[in-house]
């Protein structure tokens, strides 16, 4: 299949379309960032790099650290977590309080910023650094020693938190958090500030395609926790979203407030893309566009 190709003519039929969705303002340093950029990335099994447009500019990865969280849990703890968070699509906003409580705080999945913010506290409680463990994790996969945390966003995220501190606070009312509210909450905040490319993440995620292998041969996850995060992505990846992400794209993806998708084709390869204007649910419209015309030329769905 000849992707790059494919690439830049998706990229180029972004960049002739007006720049489509909002920034995320209620992060004020997303809302700083220029909307009009967009880029591609595919790394296939065979670790083979594709990219078009502004695919080595790094971005606020912010969500889609909850899947890195999520793999480190389970590689590290087992199944535990999974008595503190449902694997169920919420279908609300995933900054939501009102499921929360109907719930008696057991978040409806690991994907919504409750449920994250639980398996980000398990991870701290079982690494004593949870942040610290997905950046590494990130630097080893994608080979740039460059990944780090922005902490002009953290700065601002944290000025910006009380949703997330509701939340959290919330979640300790009910006894679902192991560790204080100020530490899980700069931990996750520190997760979600990770900036990185296009490339970055599509490297990153390549064990999300080959059966939970990483890039070392070594096995983060088994073939089936694998497929069990590619799962829970896929239903619950793009929350309120996930039914016309699925119907669009029809791959396991995750989105991210700073407008990056990861999406996966299991036992084949994983594509990113990212461009800031988000729809209503806070994915990217110019990324679901670029993934769904990915999946529709190259007939690359898990359906
Ligand atoms: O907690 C927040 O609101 C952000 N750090 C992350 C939210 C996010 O990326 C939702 N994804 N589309």
């Amino acid at each position: 299949m000849d992707f790059q190709n494919l690439l830049d003519d998706i990229a180029g039929t972004v960049a002739a379309s007006p720049p489509r969705g909002e920034v995320a303002a209620y992060i004020p340093q997303l809302g700083a960032v220029n909307p009009d950029q967009f880029g591609i990335a595919v790394v296939t099994g065979e670790g083979e790099v594709f990219s078009a447009g502004d695919a080595n500019v790094p971005f606020s990865i912010q969500s889609i650290s909850k899947v890195f969280a999520l793999a480190l849990v389970l590689a590290t703890d087992g199944d535990g977590v999974w008595q503190r968070v449902f694997r169920e699509p919420s279908g609300n906003p995933f900054n939501s309080l009102v499921q929360l409580e109907q719930e008696a705080g057991i978040p409806r999945n690991p994907f919504i910023n409750a449920g994250a913010l639980v398996v980000t506290d398990r991870l701290l409680s079982v690494t004593g650094d949870a942040a610290g463990t997905v950046l590494d994790l990130m630097r080893q996969e994608s080979g740039n020693p460059g990944v780090g945390v922005d902490p002009v966003v953290a700065e601002s995220e944290h000025l910006h938190s009380s949703r997330n501190a509701s939340l959290a606070y919330f979640l300790a009312s009910c006894g679902n958090l192991e560790n204080p509210v100020p530490d899980v909450l700069d931990n996750y905040i520190r997760q979600c500030s990770l900036a990185m490319s296009c490339v970055d993440l599509a490297l990153a995620s390549r064990f999300l395609a080959s059966n939970g292998v990483r890039v070392d041969g070594t096995a983060l996850l088994s073939s089936s926790q694998t497929k069990r995060i590619n799962a829970v992505m896929l239903t619950c990846g793009t929350y309120d979203a996930a039914g016309e992400f699925a119907y669009r794209v029809g791959l396991p993806g995750k989105s991210g407030v700073g407008g990056g998708i990861v999406a996966v084709v299991p036992n084949n390869l994983t594509v990113v893309v990212w461009s800031p204007g988000l729809g209503r649910s806070g994915n990217s419209v110019s990324g679901l566009n670029a993934l769904d015309e990915f999946t529709t030329r190259t007939g690359l769905s898990i359906f």
